[in-house]
């Protein structure tokens, strides 16, 4: 974890953007002396950042390192509370379960575990999750709103339409939502979403929301049975992109549309969702596991469940589902 020293020595450099910091005021800012800044600044570069330090001026940051370490995702970070927390870990069976550990120590809201790869990497309906190394986002977010368990659905296709915003933003993509959380682009799976709860009866004690964004792979890269069904914003952008950078703004969208939803509840977040979901008012089919109907999705309910209508008129409630558009 990062130390509040280095949490706001990366905060004085956000803030100070291309100009230079020089020891003296950083040292004042931050309330330690000289050679605590020093060393902190040593620390910054064996993690692969490049500081230009020129005398009577001061340091200032020139390139980051292309990893998603707390200080890498810290830097230029203007969230809150999202985020601010950040674990990292270079290798890890599933940042899930940290996350779990950590929610039940009393991790404040909005900590956040970041991995470069996950060896066991939980997908949904007991499937694997693929996250190789430096290619990915593979995280976990520790949430902990005041909602009914019922509602707990509703945060997931919060973080879809945050992912997809964010993803609009670095990029010249259109994203869709598949329900209930995938995000595809030119039909492809380029996002999971997975949430889990600790809770007691009706109470919420934490929601982990993990995150799983295919972000650098070449189509190589994923074993030949993805191939076809999945990608990653560099197949279809054809372009690399700062890792980093895609959390911050995950974390600046997820933010505001969380601060919304706790303020306003799920409706506005329901309507951003149905505006990027590919399949509403559309016919599609919906594998259960016991059967598949097929009819229009009408939208879907308070609680994130799908409405289809079939043609007879009825109205089926899907709940689990896989979904052939
Ligand atoms: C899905 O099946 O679509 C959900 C995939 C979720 C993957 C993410 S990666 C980070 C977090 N850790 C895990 O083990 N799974 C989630």
């Amino acid at each position: 974890m990062q130390s509040e020293i280095r949490k706001e020595l990366l905060d004085a450099f956000t803030s100070a953007g291309d100009a230079f910091l020089s020891g003296q005021h950083l040292a004042e800012i931050i309330g330690c002396s000289r050679t605590a800044v020093w060393k902190h600044i040593e620390e910054l570069r064996k993690e692969g950042f490049e500081l230009e330090a020129v005398r009577n001026k001061g340091y200032r940051i020139l390139k980051t390192p292309e990893k998603v370490t707390a200080d890498e995702v810290r830097l230029g970070l203007t969230t809150n509370f999202i985020g601010r927390n950040i674990h990292y870990v270079e290798s890890v069976e599933s940042t899930q379960k940290i996350a779990h550990h950590y929610a039940s120590e009393n991790a404040p809201e909005g900590t956040v575990i970041i991995a470069e790869e996950q060896m066991s990497g939980r997908g949904r309906m007991a499937r694997k999750w693929h996250s190789p190394k430096y290619t990915g986002i593979w995280m976990s977010m520790i949430l902990r709103p005041n909602i009914p368990l019922s509602n707990a659905p509703q945060l997931t296709l919060l973080a879809a339409v945050a992912i997809v915003q964010a993803i609009e933003e670095m990029t010249d993509l259109i994203p869709e939502i598949k329900w209930p959380n995938d995000i595809l682009i030119n039909g492809k799976k380029v996002t999971g979403i997975l949430t889990e709860l600790q809770a007691e009866a009706d109470r919420i004690h934490s929601i982990i929301i993990g995150i799983g964004i295919n972000v650098n792979q070449k189509k190589e890269d994923f074993p030949l049975e993805l191939q076809e069904i999945a990608t990653s914003l560099f197949i279809e952008e054809g372009e690399t992109l700062s890792r980093a950078e895609l959390i911050r703004t995950i974390f600046k969208e997820f933010e505001k549309l969380y601060t919304l939803y706790l303020d306003q509840g799920f409706l506005p977040i329901k309507i951003l969702w149905e505006g990027y979901a590919g399949s509403i008012g559309k016919f599609i089919k919906a594998r259960t596991l016991n059967y598949t109907i097929e009819g229009k999705a009408l939208g879907i309910t308070n609680d994130g469940v799908l409405q289809l209508e079939d043609r007879t008129g009825t109205i089926h409630h899907i709940y689990s589902a896989d979904i052939e558009i």
